[in-house]
């Protein structure tokens, strides 16, 4: 559990790409600066990716790429930012700069952002005049909860501070405002003692972690709030959904109180950076047996086999950097996601608002 320190701690960082992705070219790392009038210093303008590329056999695999490129795209939409970039050319550039870096295993940052035209300056709220600009930067990753949060699991609280309303920033969008409210809850809970917080959403049922979808087990049920919760519509949460058919686990999208968060048999955290992090209290209230319950670590296991490539996922998860080396294709009988009936609540990945309970 992070202490005080947390104010100063942060998730380990052995190595940084030395290049960065710039609108289609690589710059070295010491090149890639704004100027400090840009727009998204001022008013949040930006919107971000975080994607994970892992070790594997086959050398570095990047994790569900397009489908986080996907949401990159989606994002930049919903703020009108109308930039040049297609899902195949992001797609090559994540590629390309995992290959440069010489990283086995790393950490991608796209970020498209509203910069400034210093030869034709605006300065106002208005984000159009201002020109966007496209980056890549890469580094490798510690376990973001800490070393032993994979296995123990972690200590948090439910935030003071609540979820952002569908109508006033759209959680879906993966932007760098909404992590003003994420620094919020992340920053009451590291100062409380604990190594995250669980907001609420407007309404007061259970959305997610500052940085994290979250799952709740009850007896042999999964559960995890809808979109319609004001959460972010994440790939580890799309990817835990999948795996859980595999492991033919009911999961269900439910609205979920507060109340339930203590009363449950497994809380678990999942998100790029977090992967899948058990949850041992909630607001000094032990959970289940106060570790990793049973089914969080099935689901781990499977999590972590096939972000390694040590076993078939159930769709092209994996892009593999040295491109000769292809996944394995799923083994005959195999189905994936869609024909595991007991899901049939669940919302497509990024699109949909599933108010469905
Ligand atoms: C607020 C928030 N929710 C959920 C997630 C998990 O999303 P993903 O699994 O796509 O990383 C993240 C991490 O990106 C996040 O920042």
């Amino acid at each position: 559990m992070f202490s005080k320190e947390g104010k100063v701690k942060d998730v380990k960082t052995p190595r940084i790409c030395d290049v960065v992705w710039h609108d289609g070219e690589f710059i070295n790392w010491s090149d890639a600066r704004v100027h400090v009038m840009s727009h998204v210093l001022h008013y949040g303008s930006s919107i971000f990716e975080g994607i994970r590329c892992y070790s594997t056999k086959q050398g570095p695999a990047v994790f569900r790429l397009r489908e986080h490129m996907q949401r990159f795209l989606n994002s930049a939409k919903i703020y009108r930012m109308d930039h040049p970039w297609k899902l195949d050319e992001l797609c090559d550039a994540a590629v390309e700069i995992v290959r440069r870096s010489g990283m086995d295993q790393c950490y991608l940052r796209p970020i498209l952002f509203r910069s400034l035209d210093e030869a034709n300056t605006a300065f106002g709220v208005n984000p159009f005049p201002n020109p966007l600009a496209c980056y890549i930067g890469a580094w490798d990753w510690g376990k973001y909860l800490g070393d032993e949060a994979i296995e123990q699991g972690v200590d948090v609280c439910v935030s003071t501070w609540n979820r952002l309303t569908p109508n006033s920033m759209p959680a879906m969008a993966k932007s760098g405002a909404n992590y003003m409210n994420s620094q919020l809850i992340k920053m009451e809970a590291l100062l409380n003692g604990f190594a995250e917080g669980i907001a609420l959403d407007d309404r007061g049922y259970v959305s997610e972690g500052s940085g994290e979808n979250i799952f709740l087990v009850t007896g042999d049920v999964v559960l995890t709030p809808p979109l319609s919760s004001s959460i972010l519509p994440g790939i580890t949460r799309d990817s835990v959904i999948q795996i859980c058919q595999e492991l033919g686990i009911t999961i269900k999208e439910r609205t979920i109180q507060r109340a339930a968060l203590y009363v449950a048999d497994e809380l678990f955290f999942t998100g790029t950076a977090a992967e899948v992090t058990p949850i041992r209290s909630v607001d000094r209230i032990t959970v289940g047996s106060g570790g990793r319950g049973p089914i969080t670590e099935k689901v781990q296991k499977l999590f972590f086999e096939m972000t390694k490539g040590e076993r078939p996922a159930p769709g092209e998860w994996l892009t593999y950097v040295n491109k000769e080396k292809q996944a394995p294709p799923p083994p005959d009988g195999f189905h994936g996601r869609g024909l595991e009936t007991s899901t049939e609540d669940t919302a497509p990945i990024l699109f949909t608002t599933a108010a469905r309970d």
